[in-house]
């Protein structure tokens, strides 16, 4: 079966990550989670980015060679983020991997025989903090003369070196059609359009190699160049499955079903690189092209992308440890429009934490399966006929699923929550109206009671498989405390499409109360 194929960008290794990193990685792991959900067949991958002069210099502060320097900040800190934020990646690329190596080296042997790799010399601007030569229109010069890169607000460097160049600008036509036929390939529409208009200026060519750089990939061709950053990175997506293995072994069979990918989950900072220089790059290669370049906004602090340079990156377990991972996800998938900046405040977070966790699902939770315990002795009863009450949240289950399934699967993850959030609060104003309490004082109602157990109890089973993807412990904990585990099988294979289906939890399921999902926390002073 082909794979739904999702990649995080390769993170520069010259720093820890800080919550940025792991908005990114957040995003695809919700997102792959939501398709497998579905029973497709996924493959999401991530990694990081170690070559470079950015990760060179890094290594150099710090007295250590790079490739020590790169070990030593993967394994203490990009992978153990992985685990921090809840990450199910299939795939993990450092691009210090012989395998990568050999792909990169393959790719642009293919690319210099399609004629597309020539010989010139580079005369400009370089900012290392971009890993980027950079165009009059990028820089911006001080009243003393200074050239600036207005994303790292520091002096570029000025190259003169004799590279290889990639023929980018054969290309401009091509992607413009590309484009115009296909405009969902670059979401979102505002990432579309500045793409069109960057390649409505014409391409230039582009340096593909570095001289004065000695940490990264050999030219096959000219040991004395090292590839150029980002045209080693880019090749990550497609050698992390496959590309340039031995043609028919299994790993180039995984190749041919896993790419093109679906989605190249990228900073709006990145986009060109994605959108145009890697498309260039396969059309050079003669090979297929991703399916959608999707753009997120920036988290900011005080208006700023927040960022290590400016000191303002937050370590990730910084939050997760207060919060939990799950709130971590929800938080940042719910509160920023995915595509757009979002401030991100532990106010705010704190808040919001409160009020839609734990007072909202989490009480929701823990009213309905203690109800059934003290009620019915834990054991979930057959409901009786419906009302009108009962009958609204089985439609509104549907037209929810339905709603939180297109918004999804279009990566507005804002929405998508939003749908489950205001199923759960008619849930909760259900619990409210029908008074289960008032009814389990009255034995005439006995079969009443009945019913609103059982429909709460069968809601929570629907919230718990559509907020799985999103919050995964907590739902798992969830699933285990409805005995839906014991009825239903795992929490993973219940399907999407079929979640509205009501009636799915057999009366005698044995429920208990578990533990708190989202307690309350105590006011951190940990932000001050
Ligand atoms: N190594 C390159 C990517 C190569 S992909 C073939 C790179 N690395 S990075 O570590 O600098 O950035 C990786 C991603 O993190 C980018 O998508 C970037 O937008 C994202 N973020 C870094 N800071 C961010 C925020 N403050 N907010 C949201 N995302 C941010 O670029």
């Amino acid at each position: 079966m082909a794979a739904y194929y999702v990649t995080t960008p390769i993170y520069y290794v010259n720093d820890a990550p800080h919550i940025g990193h792991a908005y990114t990685t957040t995003a695809g792991d919700v997102l792959t989670r939501w398709h497998r959900q579905r029973g497709e067949s996924v493959w999401y991958q991530t990694g990081v980015d170690e070559h470079g002069t950015k990760v060179q210099r890094a290594a150099e502060a710090a007295g250590v060679s790079p490739q020590e320097w790169c070990d030593r900040l993967v394994s203490q800190a990009w992978i153990p983020v992985l685990d921090t934020i809840d990450a199910a990646n299939d795939g993990f690329i450092r691009t210090t991997q012989e395998q990568h190596r050999l792909g990169v080296q393959r790719f642009w042997e293919v690319v210099r025989d399609n004629g597309y790799v020539y010989q010139a010399d580079y005369e400009g601007p370089y900012c290392v903090g971009c890993e980027e030569f950079k165009l009059p229109g990028d820089v911006v010069t001080t009243d003393d003369g200074t050239i600036m890169c207005p994303v790292h607000d520091r002096p570029v460097e000025m190259l003169s070196e004799a590279n290889w160049f990639f023929r980018l600008s054969a290309f401009t036509e091509a992607l413009i059609s590309h484009y115009e036929n296909d405009p969902s390939a670059i979401e979102p529409v505002s990432a579309h359009n500045e793409v069109m208009s960057f390649l409505r200026q014409g391409l230039r060519d582009i340096s593909m190699s570095r001289s004065s750089v000695t940490w990264g990939i050999g030219l096959p061709w000219d040991e004395k160049q090292v590839t150029y950053v980002w045209f080693d990175a880019l090749l990550n997506y497609i050698t992390a499955i496959g590309y340039g293995t031995e043609p028919g072994s299994e790993q180039a069979m995984e190749f041919e079903r896993i790419w093109p990918a679906d989605v190249h989950l990228v900073g709006k900072d990145i986009l060109r690189f994605h959108a145009v220089y890697w498309p260039a790059m396969l059309m050079a290669a003669g090979l297929a092209l991703p399916r959608k370049v999707f753009a997120h906004g920036w988290l900011l602090v005080g208006g700023e992308k927040m960022s290590k340079t400016r000191l303002t990156g937050i370590a990730p377990e910084f939050i997760v440890d207060h919060f939990g991972s799950d709130a971590f996800r929800y938080y940042f998938m719910r509160a920023i429009n995915f595509g757009h900046d979002g401030s991100f405040s532990w106010e705010d977070m704190n808040a919001r934490y409160t009020s839609e966790l734990a007072n909202g699902l989490g009480n929701l939770a823990s009213r309905g399966t203690a109800m059934v315990e003290r009620y019915r002795n834990g054991v979930l009863p057959a409901a009786g006929p419906p009302t009108d009450a009962e009958t609204h949240l089985q439609t509104l289950l549907l037209s929810t699923v339905e709603r939180c399934d297109e918004r999804m699967l279009a990566l507005d993850f804002a929405e998508g929550i939003a749908a489950i959030r205001e199923y759960v609060e008619a849930v909760n104003l259900y619990v409210t109206e029908q008074q289960p309490w008032a009814l389990a004082k009255d034995d005439a109602q006995a079969e009443r009671l009945n019913s609103v157990l059982y429909t709460i109890i069968e809601s929570l089973r629907a919230i718990c498989v559509l907020y799985f993807p999103v919050m995964p412990k907590a739902m798992a904990a969830l699933w285990q405390s409805l005995g839906a585990h014991a009825a239903l099988g795992e929490i993973a294979d219940q399907r999407i499409q079929s979640t509205a289906q009501w009636g799915q939890m057999p009366a005698g399921t044995v429920v208990s109360k578990g533990e708190n999902l989202f307690p309350r926390l105590a006011d951190a002073d940990v932000q001050s």
